[in-house]
């Protein structure tokens, strides 16, 4: 792979780095910094090498045009506070504003485009219209680093096409999180648990198929509890439910049994009246969900107290975890008990813990845990699940020689 720690010479070079910037945000304001955080050390070191450092990014999933809930500028702001100095934010991508501003660079300065996603050809599925939009990004620089770790499962104009048409190289946070994975999947010491939840349920289920020969224990959380619960035939109230994957997920745990590992899931839910923190709640066992005071209107959003004591169990006897995804709506206190206790039982373990992905990551910050309790927060769900899977994922394949 070509790294940016092996290249020389970056004095008045335009450096264009595709980061993830993708925060949680309130209105405008961020609730976890982690991946603006751990964007600062490759950008830092382009500042004192004196590139020209033009900084891109997504942010959440808008459809292609401009909606200013998802707008960068906020993380802009957090990202000059951080780096210490001013930095430039351009109110387009690659409209005359962005031009302007990346002209107008000095050595060691840094300008922030706005959300790439508010441009169809980010995410285009015609190659032809992601190269085009690629193209207008790769007139602002001589040079790509890639150091957005958590979107390089992705093919997307910057992360693939972009490191095609400009001398790409891997920043030092894409180094560091492949370092921790590398561990994980090599010789990961056992047993080997993966917690999984969340709420991106299809992007997940997927995951389960090329990760049930690899580990010893799967315990099953969040959003998609509902559809393994729904496989087995119990009713779901109007919990979160993808219905068309119950086929998928009856396969998953019959295989499962023939490799001999264990599916672990919740026994008891929190099931809620409506969705929010103004909501009644009860708890029921996981097979009785609409057995709830709100019968079939009965929404799930958390596992229960005693689930959350059975993870915590399972955790405690393993000696690697990966967990991702949250085990409920942590954002509200009521909900936000699952995933503590699989936070804690983390933090408690006796081996390496790696949490994955913005979600997890801004749920152990909310709820008060520190980074240094776990072995490594990744900034990167998704693109780690698929790198546990072994899958190739296009935005490293790209920078491999
Ligand atoms: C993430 O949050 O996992 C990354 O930023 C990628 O976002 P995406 O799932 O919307 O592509």
């Amino acid at each position: 792979m070509r790294k940016l720690s092996e290249l020389a010479n970056l004095d008045g070079k335009r450096v264009v780095i595709r980061c993830d910037l993708n925060v949680p945000l309130d209105g405008s304001r961020i609730t976890d910094d982690g991946r603006i955080v751990a964007s600062v050390p490759t950008i830092k070191y382009l500042v004192d090498q004196g590139a020209k450092v033009v900084v891109i990014s997504h942010l959440g999933r808008p459809e292609g045009a401009p909606e200013a809930k998802y707008s960068l500028e906020p993380a802009a702001t957090r990202l000059g506070e951080l780096l210490d100095q001013p930095v430039f934010f351009a109110s387009d991508t690659v409209g005359s504003e962005a031009r302007g501003a990346v002209k107008a660079l000095d050595r060691g300065g840094v300008v922030v485009l706005e959300n790439l996603r508010f441009n169809p050809g980010e995410t285009a599925k015609s190659e032809d219209e992601r190269r085009e939009f690629a193209s207008k990004l790769a007139e602002f620089g001589d040079i790509m680093v890639s150091d957005g770790f958590g979107v390089v499962h992705r093919k997307q104009a910057s992360v693939y096409e972009l490191a095609q048409l400009l001398p790409s190289y891997a920043g030092f946070l894409i180094e560091k999180e492949l370092e921790v994975l590398e561990r994980l999947t090599a010789k990961p010491e056992r047993p080997y648990a993966v917690v999984l939840g969340g709420s991106k349920v299809s992007d997940k289920l997927g995951v389960i198929d090329h990760l049930l020969p690899t580990v010893d224990k799967l315990l099953v959380g969040g959003g998609m509890v509902f559809t393994f619960l729904a496989a087995l035939g119990h009713k779901v109230g109007s919990s979160l439910l993808e219905a068309n994957q119950i086929p998928v997920v009856q396969g998953y745990v019959a295989r499962a049994k023939e490799l001999g590992v264990d599916i672990v899931l919740p026994t008891d839910i929190v099931v809620a009246s409506k969705f929010g923190a103004d909501a009644e709640v009860a708890i029921t066992a996981a097979d009785a969900i609409e057995g709830s005071p709100f019968g079939a209107a009965g929404l799930g959003l958390d596992i229960g107290p005693e689930s959350g004591a059975n993870f915590a169990r399972e955790i405690a006897e393993a000696k690697t975890v990966f967990w991702n995804g949250p085990m409920g709506v942590f954002e509200i206190d009521k909900f936000a008990g699952g995933t503590r206790a699989v936070a804690k039982a983390l933090t408690e373990m006796n081996g390496f813990s790696v949490v994955g992905g913005g979600d997890s990551a801004a749920a152990v910050r909310a709820l008060g845990f520190e980074d240094s309790q776990f072995g490594h927060i990744s900034t990167g769900g998704g693109a780690s699940l698929e790198y546990l899977e072994g899958k190739k994922l296009p935005g490293l394949e790209v920078l491999n020689d």
